[in-house]
Formats: structure tokens, sequence, C-alpha cells
């Protein structure tokens, strides 16, 4: 390739991925695929190492890479970087609409936009002959600082827009505002979309380190630290609402107009904005927002509106720094602070303590919060929340509340330290902790707190299904001493329900007391053959949900055989870790759940499961041995070896992992025989396996 078709593919290139970028990060509506995408990019780093002067700050490479600061340089701003007044509800907004008709009667006849108002942070975007050159924080509205870098790394930042009317898209050859100026600085709000963010603080988890408050601190925080790379791990993304300086060029002079021209130079821009001929019908928008705002992707703290005609609001001056041509509409807030009076301990259906916040009532949204989750000990730890704190407390859509974290600012001296309890608050026994858990347990199987949640799954409908079997007859049943276990349930006489069915309130049934005895006591015969799956998964042992337990169904003849095997043989099941194998061995080794177990069977409740002798069981020979097969054998096909193995009550898998007892070797192996040697798997072959077999 001679040198000037060189540089002209590598032009093509930059503009191809900029245009993909936008594609995937502005219109979320990528065209080609992510390999496609990374071949171009490699193509161009190809290009660009054989040509460093080429390279040029719009090049799709200049947005990572760039070295950690040591400081920011100040930025100041070409016009004030403005803020919002606030209203709180229709009436201010009318008192706002009120104070500027006085002051200029034109707004009488003015139309609105209105558009969220994102939680995130304001930032300055510069663009010199349509290229990005410098990025900015709001500062103090007059004074930046220039993170120029780090807004580099947001990939909804374009590098280039375009610069002549040949590269525009319709729709602004419609605005008609001819061709973009040479120095063109906008406006926008920096923010972590929130699926993002609890992505983010998932995998902070699991990676055992610190989680993030909330969206908008992360989102401040990722931009505002001097590593570029940094920032570019963080799911940062923009939208643009403003421009604050042109130069060398027009713009259009209304809002509703500006939305439309910086979404044609490729800026992201929300599509939630509507433009309005009355202040009734902006109001009436904003207030729907404010019912479907879980449906905004980001964190907004409500609806700004705007006067359309900018001359127009410029004209109307503003208040300190507040512009009179617009006003925040503010949703009630859903994080607020009170005081954190004490920490209470649930205990769950397995034992597991939750520690909850008993807090100063506060209201959040409309409603009154007095109650908020702390998740588990290590959280309160972690974000060292203090008995008499004032605490951060959220809440949000269907999310139950939760308490943040504590306003350490706000600390007296007199917070105290909380230390998680030894005993179980329900039944006073001690609390026992597993090891790779955060959770603590009490472990009493008789412990009341946990038998009526106990009792409670027990009846569920994944598990024994003992339908009309609600909450309250179980609360009733327990606390006149009829369930003291979960077996108690099928020696239940019909005088035992009745009793506990009139103690409730009788106005809310529809049934007579009679009819729902009767009815309860044929679904608890009922629920006596529900197979040995469900029979396991309702005895609500740590870690065996619907699938594990169907899995343990299908290797054990019944609850006597399971409750024999050792961890070790319960590891070598499919999906059944070394916790759960942990979990299933403790739960039989404790004489109240024995004493469970000789109940149940007494009163007929014992499914039998899948390992009883099938028909074509040969012997047992090869029980508890996984098997993988590789290659062709000599003599048997790869089903037949399979039929094989598991008539003589072995398991055979597909991959080869540390639990694998033997890899069955034939010709022309594929990986998983490097992958056998590499674990130090045993190796054998056809005879071998007969003859391990018995065979
Ligand atoms: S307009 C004259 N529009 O809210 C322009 N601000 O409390 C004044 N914000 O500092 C700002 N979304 O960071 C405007 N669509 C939007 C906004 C928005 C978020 C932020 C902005 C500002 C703060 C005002």
């Amino acid at each position: 390739m001679t040198t000037n078709s060189l540089r002209s593919r590598y032009e093509e290139l930059k503009a191809q991925i900029n245009f993909h970028n936008y594609r995937y990060h502005v219109l979320d509506a990528p065209v080609i695929s992510d390999a496609e995408f990374d071949r171009l990019l490699n193509e161009l780093k190809r290009i660009e190492a054989e040509h460093p002067d080429w390279v040029t700050p719009d090049s799709p490479t200049q947005r990572a890479g760039a070295k950690p600061a040591d400081r920011f340089e100040k930025v100041r701003h070409p016009a004030p970087i403005l803020s919002l007044a606030n209203a709180f509800g229709a009436e201010d907004a009318r008192a706002w609409f009120e104070r500027i008709r006085k002051i200029d009667d034109r707004v009488e006849r003015a139309k609105f936009v209105v558009e969220p108002k994102i939680d995130g942070l304001s930032v300055v975007l510069h663009y010199r002959d349509g290229i990005f050159v410098q990025g900015a924080t709001r500062g103090d509205g007059e004074v930046g600082e220039d993170i120029t870098n780090n807004l580099r790394t947001v990939k909804a930042i374009p590098l280039k827009i375009p610069v002549n009317s040949e590269e525009f898209s319709v729709i602004s050859k419609q605005l008609s505002v001819g061709s973009v100026p040479k120095t063109l600085v906008v406006r926008g709000e920096a923010f972590i979309p929130i699926k993002e963010f609890e992505e983010l603080n998932r995998k902070l988890e699991e990676a055992g380190e610190k989680t993030y408050l909330n969206p908008r601190n992360t989102a401040a925080g990722s931009l505002r630290q001097l590593d570029p790379a940094l920032t570019a791990s963080r799911p940062i993304t923009l939208l643009v609402y403003q421009i604050v300086h042109a130069e060398g060029g027009t713009v259009p002079t209304s809002q509703w107009e500006i939305l439309q021209y910086l979404k044609s130079l490729g800026f992201p821009v929300t599509d939630v904005a509507r433009r309005f001929d009355t202040l009734d019908e902006a109001i009436a928008y904003a207030e729907t927002w404010d019912r479907r705002r879980d449906e905004l992707p980001y964190e907004a703290d409500g609806m700004v509106i705007k006067i359309d005609d900018l001359r127009l609001a410029a004209e109307l001056g503003f208040v300190g720094k507040d512009p009179r041509g617009a006003i925040a509409f503010k949703f009630p807030a859903r994080e607020v602070t009170t005081i954190l009076k004490e920490i209470g301990v649930a205990v769950g259906r397995t034992g597991v303590l939750t520690p909850y916040a008993v807090l100063e009532p506060v209201e959040i949204g409309g409603v009154i919060v007095e109650r908020a989750t702390l998740h588990n000990f290590d959280y309160i730890a972690e974000k060292d929340i203090r008995v008499g704190d004032r605490v951060l407390v959220k809440r949000a859509g269907e999310v139950i509340p939760y308490v943040i974290g504590p306003v350490v600012e706000a600390r007296t001296g007199k917070e105290k330290p909380y230390k998680p309890p030894q005993t179980c608050p329900a039944c006073g026994q001690p609390v026992e902790h597993f090891e790779g858990e955060v959770a603590w347990y009490c472990v009493n199987a008789a412990c009341p707190a946990q038998l009526i949640r106990n009792v409670e799954h027990f009846v569920s409908r994944g598990a024994m299904d003992i339908v009309g079997m609600g909450i309250k007859i179980v609360e009733k049943l327990i606390e006149a001493g009829k369930v003291k276990d979960v077996a108690d349930l099928y020696t239940l006489t019909r005088e035992d329900i009745l009793e506990a069915v009139t103690k409730k309130d009788r106005k809310t049934e529809k049934q007579p007391p009679g009819k729902i005895a009767d009815n309860l006591l044929a679904s608890i015969e009922a629920s006596k053959s529900r197979p040995l799956a469900r029979l396991i998964a309702a005895l609500g042992i740590r870690g065996v949900g619907e699938v594990s337990a169907a899995d343990l169904a299908s290797h054990f003849e019944d609850l006597d055989a399971l409750s024999q095997a050792s961890a070790e043989d319960l590891q070598q099941i499919e999906g059944i870790g070394p916790n759960i194998a942990e979990g299933i061995v403790d739960w039989f080794s404790r004489p109240a759940n024995q004493k469970v177990l000789k109940k149940l069977k007494a009163a007929g409740v014992w499914a039998r499961g899948g390992k009883s002798k099938e028909e074509g069981q040969k012997s047992d020979a090869l029980a508890g041995l996984t098997f993988v097969i590789t290659g062709t054998l000599p003599t048997w096909s790869r089903d037949e070896a399979k039929a094989f193995i598991e008539s003589h009550g072995g398991k055979v898998t597909d991959s080869v992992s540390k639990k694998t007892s033997y890899l069955v070797l034939g010709e022309n192996p594929g990986s998983k025989f490097e992958k056998a040697k590499a674990l130090g798997v045993k190796i054998i072959g056809e005879e071998e396996l007969r003859k391990l077999a018995g065979d």
C-alpha cells in the first residue's frame, strides 16, 4: 500500500470506529459485532504504531492510555455554569411562573421544555474545529478543573463532531443553522446508570472489595481522581443539554431546537424531553415522571422545566447562580437522613440472623419509614455504622428500605460501635458462623423464631405444598404448642386445627371453620405423597434449594440414605459443592433433626428417590464414582460405555474436573486427556473399566 492510500485508510478507520462507537455508546444500537469492532481498532493501532506522527486527538486510541496526573489544572469557563432554583410541587412551580411573569409578560406566551434532572456530575466539554479538546468540572461555576483525560475515556463523549453542513444529518438541515461554530462549548451531566452501578458493586463484592454508596458519588469520584485508567474502568456515560458558548457560527435559540441540534452532532441527548405550550401541561408531564421514575435507567432527582425561548430566558436574568428562566421540579427525596436508634436482629428460616435498623421515623417518598435493613453484620462493620448515628436511608421502587451509611460529619461522640450478638435473640442459644459465609446462624432447631419460618417453608408451594396452611394458622398452632417441629403437622387433629382457625379474625374468613379444618386435613394428607425432591427441599437445609434437592433425590433412596452420606460422598454429585455438602451433613448430625426424621417416617411421610435399584441396574460397583469418556473405545460406542457405567451405579459427566474419578481413554482423545493428566485424574481403558465394575 502506498503511504497515500494507507493514510486515507487510516482516516477511514478513524471515522468508522468513531461511528460504531456512537452506535454502541450513544444510540445503544450497534451495527457490528464486538469482534469486528476489535478488528478495526487493531488495524488502526497497527497503522499508528508505524506512523505515530499521524495520531490526532480524535483517534479512538486516544480515549485510554493517558498517564495519571499529579493534579488538575484550573479551567475558566467561557460563561458562568449556572445552577437551578428548586420547586417542590406544582404550587411552587406556579409561583415561579408568577414571579417571572411580573418581570416580563412575554412569559405568558412562552413554551416550556421539560427534561429529566439527572443526579450526576455537571461537565463542560470544549470542541475546537469539531475536535474534543478540553473537558472540565463545574467547580464554583466560574472556574472548574481540567479533567480532559478522564473524560476522553467516556465513550459516549464524541471525540469529533461534524463541522460542515454536509456532515449533518437530516434533522439539523431542517433547523437551518449553518455550519458548526469553530468553538463550541457544551454542558451535560455525567453519571453511572443504575444497572451498571449495581453490576459494578456486585463485582466489587465478589472480589472482596469495598462497595460504593451510590451512583452519583461513584461517578463524581471516578471523574475527579487522577488516574484516567480508573475512570475508564467505570461505566460512566452522559447526557448533554446545553450550549454554554459558541463562536464562529450560529446555534439555535430555543431549548427544544438545541436538544435536536446537539443530537444531530452526535451527542447523547435524553429522549424523555418534551415541549409544551403551557406551564400546566409541563407540570403534568413532570408529575408523570415522578410516578414513573423507576423506568429511568439513571437516578433523577426531578425534572427541569425550562423556558423554551433562550433569548427571553437570558433576559430574565438570574438570582445569585440560579437563572430565572428555568426551575428544578424536584421529586420527593428517596434518600434521607435520620437517627439510628437501635439495631435489631431477625431470625430467618435457616436460622440466619439479619440485622435491621430501628429508625427515628422519617418520610421517604410519601411513606413513613421506621425500619430498614442493614444486610448483614459485615456490612455494619464495613460501613462503621454506630448506634445513635445519623444515617442515610434509601427507599426506591420495590426495594426494601436500607441504610446506606453513617453521616460521619454529624457525629457527636456519643454514638456506640455495634457488636453482633453472641446468642440468638429469640431462643438465647449460641450463634454460629460458617467458614466462607458472611451470615451468622442460630442452629437450634427448636428456636421458636425459626420454627415459624421453618413450618412456613415446609408447607410452601415449592416444598410440601400444604394448601390452606397460612402463616396465621401456623403461628396459632405453634403458640398453642400443637406444632413443635414440622413432623407435628402430620399428627394434628381436627380439633387442633379448629381451635387455631376459630382464634383467627373470623370476619375475614368466607368459609365456616369446620370446612377449613377438613380441607386442611385433606391437604396435609395429600402432601404425604410428594416426591423425595420436594421433601428434601422442604426440610430447609442450608444451601439446599429446589435444584440441589432434585439432584440429591436422584442419588439417594430415601432420607435415611441421604442422612448417612458423608460430605465427600455428597460432593461427588454434580451441583453439590463443599458448602452445601457441609450444610447437609450438619443438618443430619443434629439430634433434633433426627427426631423429626423418625416422626416423619412414622407418619408415613417417606418418599422414595431415584437411587432405588432401577431396572437394568446390575451392581453398585461403581457407585460414587464419576467418569469422563474421551476418544474412540475399542468395542463400545460412547453411549454403550455410558450405559455400562450407569448400570453399575457410576456417573458420567462431560468435562474433567478434580472431582472426576477416572478418565476412560480411547483412541484419538480430545483435550480432556491433557486436562486429566494435568489434574492427576486416573486414566483407564475400556478393559480396566470392565474389571473395575467386576464384569
Ligand atoms: S439546566 C441554566 N438541565 O442540576 C442551566 N441542569 O441543580 C442550568 N442537571 O448543576 C442547569 N440535569 O448539574 C439542567 N437537564 C438538566 C439537568 C441539569 C441535571 C443538574 C446540573 C445542575 C443541577 C442544578
